[in-house]
């Protein structure tokens, strides 16, 4: 079995609606389980424990909330344990052009940095970084979601099986 975690974090449902999205993706993939956490209730074991990694923040100032920071900086003590692990971001945000692609290159800096192995998206309705939505996600924003959630939990699949 391949294990996804979907870490968000969501004040106002945006970014929690945006990752229903990301799960229904990854779920879809023969073998695959996944679960979601709250980025706050996150622990170093439950990094360790999967396979892959998608976390999901609001756009805060062009980058990620401060909670979701919080969580890549505790898991400075397991440095280096997460290198192989497939990584991806997504967003919400508040108005078109105002910080999704920083928002994801701040999640993804961090899991390259960590080891992870962090795809991008050249075909398919994924933005390259990964999903985005400007608050509540559309149905075509979703299905950008599912589209990034199928194809980390494939990748992530295929890894865990080489
Ligand atoms: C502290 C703070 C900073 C924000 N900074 C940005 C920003 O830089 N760009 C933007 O488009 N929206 C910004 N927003 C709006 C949120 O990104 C947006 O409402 C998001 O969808 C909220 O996600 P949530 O519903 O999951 O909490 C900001 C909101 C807050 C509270």
């Amino acid at each position: 079995m391949t294990n996804v975690l979907v870490v968000v974090h969501s004040v106002t449902g945006h970014t929690r609606a945006l990752a229903d999205g990301v799960i229904e993706g990854a779920r879809s993939v023969e073998g695959v389980s996944c679960r979601l956490l709250a980025a706050a209730e996150v622990t170093n074991d439950d990094l360790l424990a999967a396979d892959a990694i998608i976390v999901g923040s609001p756009t805060y100032f062009g980058q990620m909330a401060a909670d979701v920071k919080h969580m890549f900086d505790a898991s400075n003590s397991i440095y280096g344990r997460l290198e192989g692990k497939v990584g991806a971001a997504f967003t919400t945000v508040g108005a078109a052009g105002s910080g999704h692609e920083t928002t994801n290159l701040s999640i993804i800096t961090a899991m390259l940095v960590s080891g992870m192995v962090v795809p991008g998206f050249a075909s398919g309705p994924t933005p390259c970084f990964g999903a985005f939505s400007v608050g509540m996600p559309t149905e075509r924003e979703l299905r950008s979601a599912r589209h990034m959630g199928e194809r980390v939990a494939t990748l992530a699949a295929r890894l865990s099986s080489a």
